[in-house]
């Protein structure tokens, strides 16, 4: 049997060949469009993007699409293999842990995406990602994150779904409590074509909207603006922790 972690690395380089299989039902235009005219209602402008933990390039994608220069990095080599076979020379791809971010440049946007957030499992390690990612931003740039709500903890990382697609059959075992209480850390156990041998661990925390703030601050951002959503990807506000399944959280240099 396989060794199974914990560990965010570990559990992407064994999901990297069947994530986009996985996740083919997410519609990233809409997702993508909805969060680009969140941007440009806080005064988006520019067009140089730093994609942190940008996996396989689904969010990256639709904004090379808009005409962005794109930079992205992410901590899994096999994720940005697979990136790389989507664009080749076209963005500038690099193996980064969003923990000790570089200063890869000045861009006027910088995101981390679809829960990529929770796969810190304390506020230092928030604040280090959150510090990295600032320092990385132009004068004038926005900073966006998403996170999962405890409602998203309380349902999907509490139960079992199964994706049947492609030739494959990939199995989401939630093992989290129907009330894990706020600041927890949950996990989920995927197994494909149902055997023991490849299954990895997600292994995620909850983060509270008034410890993101508290952190954001000290990670010397200005939060300015915030909005839940449901599956369908269309931005909310005001955020329902108890209802909605992300949190999204907008941000420039102080
Ligand atoms: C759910 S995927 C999201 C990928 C991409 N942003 C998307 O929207 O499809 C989470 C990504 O976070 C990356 N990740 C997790 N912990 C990380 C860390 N400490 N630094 C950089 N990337 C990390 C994983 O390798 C994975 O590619």
């Amino acid at each position: 049997m396989a060794t199974v972690t914990g560990d965010a690395k570990a559990a992407y380089e064994a999901f990297a060949p069947v994530y986009d299989i996985f996740t083919a039902h997410y519609d990233d235009e809409l997702w993508i469009g909805e969060l680009v005219s969140a941007l440009e209602r806080n005064g988006l402008s520019g067009n140089r993007l730093l994609d942190v933990a940008c996996g396989t390039g689904r969010s990256f994608l639709p904004m090379l699409e808009r005409g962005w220069d794109v930079t992205a990095c992410d901590i899994s080599p096999a994720m940005l293999e697979r990136a790389r076979t989507k664009v080749g020379e076209a963005v500038s791809l690099s193996v980064a842990d969003m923990r000790g971010l570089p200063e890869i440049g000045k861009f006027d946007l910088v995101w981390a995406l679809d829960d990529s957030i929770n796969y810190l499992l304390s506020e230092d390690e928030l604040l280090k990602a959150l510090s990295g990612m600032g320092a990385n931003l132009a004068p004038g740039g926005l900073l966006l994150f998403d996170v999962n709500t405890l409602n998203a903890y309380r349902s999907s990382f509490a139960e079992t779904v199964v994706v049947e697609r492609a030739g494959k059959r990939l199995v989401w075992r939630g093992q989290a409590a129907r009330d894990a209480p706020p600041g927890s850390i949950c996990e989920a156990v995927l197994e494909e074509d149902g055997g023991p041998t490849k299954t990895h661990v997600h292994r995620q925390r909850h983060f509270a909207d008034a410890e993101i703030r508290s952190v954001v601050e000290r990670a010397s951002l200005t939060l300015v603006d915030v909005y839940g959503l449901y599956t369908d990807g269309i931005l909310r506000q005001p955020v329902d922790e108890s209802a909605h399944t992300k949190a999204v959280y907008i941000a420039k240099r102080q």
